[in-house]
């Protein structure tokens, strides 16, 4: 997977495609649209300003029955992309009797994420100079007074280090720890200078070597979150709104950090931590990230169906204006609005919106007008039949099968199917499928359960054994299920 995880941006709309089809089978249109879409993104950045600001994304709605892809399509574009993305579900806005979390939330949402990204990027870069840092205030740690830096300037705060706060506070625990008494840490007063800098490079090849680290001693943890955000003022919700009190409160009591013994192995994890959070810039993160999400952003929209108002089954008026609400109430971010986040005032212009629901009990048609002319481009995702179910089942990077195997791995079982018994249970899918309900592909996971029941039951029995799954096992196992309507209605 990691291939091509990040230059998305370079990537040309047929590989995107060849990416998707690691993991989904079929559905080629559907694809091929989110790949335009994605591409004619990147295209539009390499225009001149006045041109791009011109050109909105083309918004896409999938429409397809229950479980053929599409949430799988949008899930894997996430994971592809370099892109910011977020998926919600259109029904957390509409909750009965209570005024949904408000939609702009989806935006602040997707600027957190931005914001992450921004951040861990910055933060792969400077790893190797954090790693330094770190091994350096390990050894202060080990051997407070031994940093040759702090013995010239006579321990005055040194501009160099990180966090001049942490050279006060921290200190090696003077108790030697039992059964590793080999070494006995220097008092803190006074002989500090005799620790001279031979003992630091022999700690430091220890240190290398992964000698010490079970080592205990004390550091500074500050609690996370760090400074309160101000987000109430920026427009934020109550959960917002909630979690700047929390912040505000753990601010008042304690100062926010505390200190610890841990392991040096610990210790290197929190180090790490707190200097990559030091090295990164957070306004620039928070720039970068803001154009990123500006630019590139992509918001996934699940269940858009179940926001229209379907005029067959009217369900209760109250419940309908709300849903209208929640539609109306989405417009102006898919149309481009203005909205605050914690890291500053996101334009959603050119956010790419991809909404999809299996619309079967409502239509397209049946959202408010001007929502439906925000999404131009539609694609339908077909039905799978039994050759589909076939290649899902083999075929995928995580596919059923595969994942079954690996899961039996782990207790020493070996699972083989035949392919004769894939297309049994392919065609047992299928045939549930059409006669009872139609899950999609979900059939496949109620069938590899009910199939591998005993097997995954009894696992401790078979250690060390091949277990061969054949058509004829899959017949032993299910038909006498699926021949049974009513059986097969709870089972299956
Ligand atoms: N075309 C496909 N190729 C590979 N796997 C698929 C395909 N369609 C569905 N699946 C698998 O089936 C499961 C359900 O798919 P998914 O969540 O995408 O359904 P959906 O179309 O979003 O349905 P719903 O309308 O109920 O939300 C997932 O585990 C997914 O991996
Ligand atoms: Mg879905």
């Amino acid at each position: 997977m990691s291939e091509n995880e990040k230059g998305l941006e370079e990537l040309t709309p047929k590989q995107i495609v060849q990416q998707l089809d690691h993991y989904i089978i079929g559905q080629e249109k559907a694809k091929k649209a989110v790949a335009i879409a994605l591409r004619n993104r990147t295209r539009r950045l390499k225009l001149p300003e006045e041109i791009r600001d011109e050109i909105a994304p083309k918004n896409i709605l999938m429409i397809g029955p229950t479980g053929v892809g599409k949430t799988e399509i949008a899930r894997r574009l996430a994971k592809l992309c370099g892109a910011p993305f977020l998926k919600v579900e259109a029904t957390k806005y509409t909750e009965v009797g209570y005024v949904g979390r408000d939609v702009e939330s989806m935006i602040r949402d997707l600027m957190s994420v931005g914001y992450k990204m921004v951040k861990s990027e910055m933060q792969e870069q400077l790893k190797a100079d954090a790693e330094k840092k770190v091994e350096e205030k390990l050894l202060d740690l080990l051997l407070p007074g031994s940093n040759p830096k702090d013995r010239k300037t006579d321990k005055k705060p040194d501009s160099a280090s990180f966090d001049s706060s942490h050279d006060a506070e921290s200190a090696v625990s003077d108790k030697p720890i039992p059964g590793n008494g080999f070494f006995m840490v220097p008092p803190s007063t006074g002989t500090e200078k005799t620790v001279d800098n031979s003992t630091r490079e022999k700690f430091r090849t220890m240190l290398r070597e992964g000698k010490l680290e079970e080592r205990e001693v004390e550091v500074t943890v500050s609690r996370r979150g760090g400074t309160p955000t101000m987000e109430i003022f920026a427009g934020g919700s109550i959960e917002d709104l909630e979690s700047t009190m929390q912040n505000l409160a753990s601010m008042m009591n304690g100062s926010g950090s505390k200190r610890r013994m841990v392991t040096i192995a610990e210790a290197r994890k929190i180090l790490t931590e707190e200097i990559l959070d030091s090295m990164v810039d957070m306004d620039k993160v928070a720039d970068i990230a803001k154009h990123r999400v500006e630019q590139m952003g992509i918001i996934f929209i699940d269940e858009i169906d179940k926001i229209a108002n379907s005029s067959s089954s009217s369900g209760g008026g109250g419940q309908d204006v709300s849903r209208e609400g929640v539609q109306r109430d989405i417009l102006p971010i898919i149309e481009g609005s203005s909205v605050n986040t914690k890291f500053g005032v996101i334009d959603t212009t050119h956010i790419l919106f991809i909404a999809s629901g299996a619309f079967s009990v409502s239509k397209p048609s049946d959202l408010i007008a001007e929502l439906q002319g925000r999404f131009p481009l539609r694609v339908e995702l077909t039905s799978l039949n039994a050759d589909d179910f076939e290649l899902i089942l083999k075929e995928p990077k995580n596919s059923l099968i595969k994942q079954y195997v690996s899961l039996m791995e782990t207790e020493d079982v070996k699972l083989e199917f035949t392919e004769d018994a894939i297309k049994r249970m392919s065609f047992i899918a299928y045939d549930v499928n059409s006669r009872i309900e139609n899950i999609g592909a979900r059939r496949l996971h109620t069938i590899m359960e009910t199939l591998l029941e005993d097997i995954s039951f009894e696992a401790d029995e078979h250690k060390g054994e091949t277990i061969k799954i054949d058509a004829a096992y899959v017949d032993q196992k299910l038909t006498g299920i699926f021949q049974n309507q009513d059986i097969s209605r709870y089972i299956l």
